[in-house]
């Protein structure tokens, strides 16, 4: 399929009033996800940005961010190593709590899976408040590895995640945003 331009890709996800929560307004890549133009344009840039932040590995955080996070390892030529939510991984793991949008969860990683050294690009579908992609980062940093860049189709800037990062002197990149 040809490429979208970035509007059409905007127009790609669907947003979905008072979801989980009453006052959140979902933006949802299910529709994305479902438009193959839409998908391979999406995958397409963020590999370009990973190239360009120099990653040598692709990180993605469970669930959504392996959508986006594997096939982007796959388009750039790279490995991709899973963020995983609580009690799925069969190995000693490194883990950080964190606060959602929408509630708290906590974020593990097989630090194994990652050469000291590695330049690890995170992918994301989305960032808000920035909490997942900082306790991503957090575990990249405790194996000693280093954060090349954190990459995310869609940006909600008005609740601050981007600037939270930057703030960490994390590059960040997204596609598309929705104030
Ligand atoms: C969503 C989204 C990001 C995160 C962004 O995941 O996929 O990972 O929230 O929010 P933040 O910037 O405020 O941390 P969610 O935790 O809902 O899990 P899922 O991927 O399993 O749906
Ligand atoms: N993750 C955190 N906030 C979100 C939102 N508003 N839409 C979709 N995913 C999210």
């Amino acid at each position: 399929p040809a490429a979208l331009d970035l509007e059409q890709l905007r127009a790609s996800i669907r947003t979905v009033p008072d979801f989980p929560k009453p006052g959140i307004q979902f933006r949802d890549i299910t529709t994305l996800l479902s438009e193959p133009a839409a998908l391979r344009t999406s995958v397409s840039l963020l590999a370009d940005m990973a190239r360009d932040q120099g990653a040598t590995v692709i990180a993605g955080m469970e669930a959504r961010g392996f959508i986006f996070g594997a096939a982007v390892a796959i388009h750039a030529g790279l490995g991709f190593v899973p963020i995983r939510k609580p009690g799925k991984l069969p190995v000693e793991t490194i883990g950080v709590d964190y606060a959602l949008e929408y509630g708290t969860d906590r974020l593990e990683l097989d630090p194994s899976a990652l050469a000291p050294g590695a330049r690890v690009a995170l992918v994301d579908d989305l960032i808000a408040t920035g909490g997942t992609a900082l306790a991503a980062a957090e575990l990249v940093k405790l194996t000693g590895a280093h954060v090349a860049g954190a990459l995310f189709v869609v940006d909600l800037p008005d609740l601050g995640g981007s600037t939270r990062l930057r703030d960490a002197d994390i590059p960040v990149h997204s596609l598309v945003s929705f104030d």
